[in-house]
């Protein structure tokens, strides 16, 4: 049983750091973004502003809670020995960041023992904060969200993403052209965190990907489930990011049993 102070403890590191975060990555994409840089491929874009933003992120954590570890996407890892882990993504929506498209955010994610426990994710341009805790909902700005009531796939709005892998995003072409005519319409936002938050509140049916790492699915998908949706690994193996599918209860089993067959 994972204590309500602890929760609480974590619910609150996680918003405070994440809207800290936030206003630091909008003061520098403010003052322009410089020193763009490529990743694990060359559409795979960072800027100065991810590393600063995840030290700041990793210290706001620490500073509370040294014996918390701590796995980031700019490569900050600290091993602990309390059983909290801390998934960070920075920025979630880099290369929009970069082009001046206001869908990227912060997201943090804190798990005990392997289960996902809070997360937060802030939207610095919509200026909204969505805040999950293990059993206790999902809320966006303090107000409770619930995903959405949509039980036909056929008019279900469905959102996606794609890999910085080209040989992945063949696969990933693939499949639209088999999902988007059975759909209402598709949606590719650019952030998975924010994907996810949408889910969360309605904003979006449905959602998946294949190739997302913790870091950009572990606030998110904590407040997709308190939000009522179902959040899982396509083969129903433990979430890691291998391919998640989160969707309103009402049309999860259609597109999963649709994804399955692609
Ligand atoms: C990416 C975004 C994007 C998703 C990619 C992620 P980044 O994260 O979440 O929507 O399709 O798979 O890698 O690189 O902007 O942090
Ligand atoms: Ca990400
Ligand atoms: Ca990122």
């Amino acid at each position: 049983m994972t204590s309500a102070p602890l929760l609480s403890e974590l619910t609150d590191i996680a918003s405070t750091a994440a809207r800290t975060a936030g206003s630091l990555i909008t003061k520098i994409r403010s003052e322009a973004v410089t020193s763009v840089d490529t990743k694990s491929s060359p559409t795979d874009l960072v800027t100065t502003a991810d590393s600063q933003a995840e030290a700041l992120i990793v210290q706001l954590i620490l500073d509370r809670r040294p014996n918390d570890s701590i796995l980031g996407e700019e490569g900050n890892s600290h091993q602990g020995s309390s059983g909290v882990v801390w998934h960070i993504d920075p920025i979630d929506g880099t290369t929009n960041y970069v082009y001046g498209i206001p869908a990227y955010c912060v997201s943090i994610g804190a798990a005990i023992e392997g289960q996902l426990a809070a997360g937060a994710v802030y939207d610095p341009s919509m200026d909204e904060l969505f805040v999950a805790t293990r059993g206790r909902g999902a809320q966006v700005n303090g107000k409770p969200v619930s995903a959405s009531q949509k039980t036909e796939l056929a008019t279900a709005l469905v959102a996606t993403g794609f890999s910085y892998q080209p040989q992945t995003r063949h696969q990933q072409a693939l499949r639209m052209v088999e999902v988007l005519p059975l759909v209402r319409d598709m949606r590719r936002s650019g952030s998975a965190a924010l994907d996810l938050c949408a889910v969360a509140c309605g904003r979006v049916d449905a959602y998946f990907e294949q190739g997302l790492n913790m870091w950009d699915l572990a606030a998110g998908a904590l407040i997709a489930s308190e939000a009522g949706a179902r959040v899982e690994n396509l083969d129903g193996s433990k979430l890691d990011g291998s391919y998640t599918l989160a969707a309103t209860t009402g049309v999860f089993d259609a597109l999963h049993d649709l994804l399955i067959k692609l």
